[in-house]
C-alpha cells in the first residue's frame, strides 16, 4: 500500500503559517458558491474542509473523507469551535472505498490536496469521485511537489483522462503541481 501521512505530520503543515501560502478561503473561491456540495477528500485536520465551508454557507455541505479517525476527530473540533458543525459531515473511510455512495451525482466540487499519491489504487478511486458529481462538476487535483514528480503527475492526470475526466485549467498553488478536472 502507499504511505499514507501519519496524523501527527499533519501538524507540520496543518498550523496557522500555511495560510501565508495556502489561504483556503482565496484558492477555493474560483469554484465554490453559497449552497453547494463539496467533498474534501483525504481531508486530514480539515484545513482546507474550514474554507470550503465558510464558502458554502449553511444552504451548502461538506462531506470530509479520511482514512484516519485522529483526523476526522480534530477536525471535528474544528468545526465545532467555528460553529460549521451543521455544515460539515465528517467521514471515516476505506483506503480503497470512499463510502460516497449516497451522494451519487450530488456533488458540485471534489478537492484531492496532497493526498492522491497516497492511494493505493488511483484509478478507482478517481472513478468513484467520478460518480459523486454532477454534470458540470470540478475536481481540483494538488499535489506536493516535494513528493510527486512532475512525470509522475501528468501519469495521474492521464488515469483521470482514460476514466472519464477532461482537463482544464492548471492553477498556481505553491509548492504543488495542480489541476482542474471537470466532468462533461
Ligand atoms: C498529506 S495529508 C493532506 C491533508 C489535507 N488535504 C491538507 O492538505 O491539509 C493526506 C491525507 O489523505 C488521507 N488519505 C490517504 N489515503 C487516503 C485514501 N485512500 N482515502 C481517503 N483518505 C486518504 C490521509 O489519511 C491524510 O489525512
Amino acid at each position: 500500500m502507499s504511505h499514507v501521512c501519519p496524523w501527527w505530520f499533519c501538524y507540520a503543515f496543518d498550523n496557522p503559517l500555511r495560510r501565508l501560502v495556502h489561504d483556503p478561503v482565496a484558492m477555493l473561491r474560483p469554484y465554490v458558491r453559497p449552497g453547494m456540495t463539496c467533498l474534501d477528500l483525504g481531508c486530514g485536520m480539515g484545513y482546507f474542509t474550514m474554507g470550503l465551508a465558510r464558502l458554502t454557507g449553511p444552504a451548502g455541505r461538506v462531506a470530509a473523507v479520511d482514512l484516519q479517525e485522529k483526523m476526522l476527530a480534530r477536525l471535528t473540533r474544528r468545526a465545532a469551535r467555528a460553529g460549521l458543525t451543521g455544515v460539515i459531515q465528517p467521514r471515516r473511510c476505506a483506503p480503497d472505498d470512499l463510502g460516497l455512495s449516497d451522494l451519487a451525482g450530488a456533488a458540485d466540487f471534489a478537492l484531492c490536496f496532497w493526498m492522491l499519491h497516497e492511494v493505493p489504487e488511483p484509478a478507482r478511486f478517481l472513478a468513484q469521485v467520478h460518480a459523486a458529481m454532477k454534470p458540470g462538476g470540478r475536481l481540483l487535483v494538488s499535489e506536493p511537489k516535494m513528493h510527486v514528480k512532475r512525470d509522475a503527475f501528468e501519469a495521474e492526470l492521464e488515469l483521470a483522462r482514460a476514466g472519464g475526466w477532461a482537463l482544464g485549467e492548471r492553477p498556481a498553488i505553491w509548492g504543488s503541481l495542480s489541476a482542474v478536472l471537470t466532468i462533461a
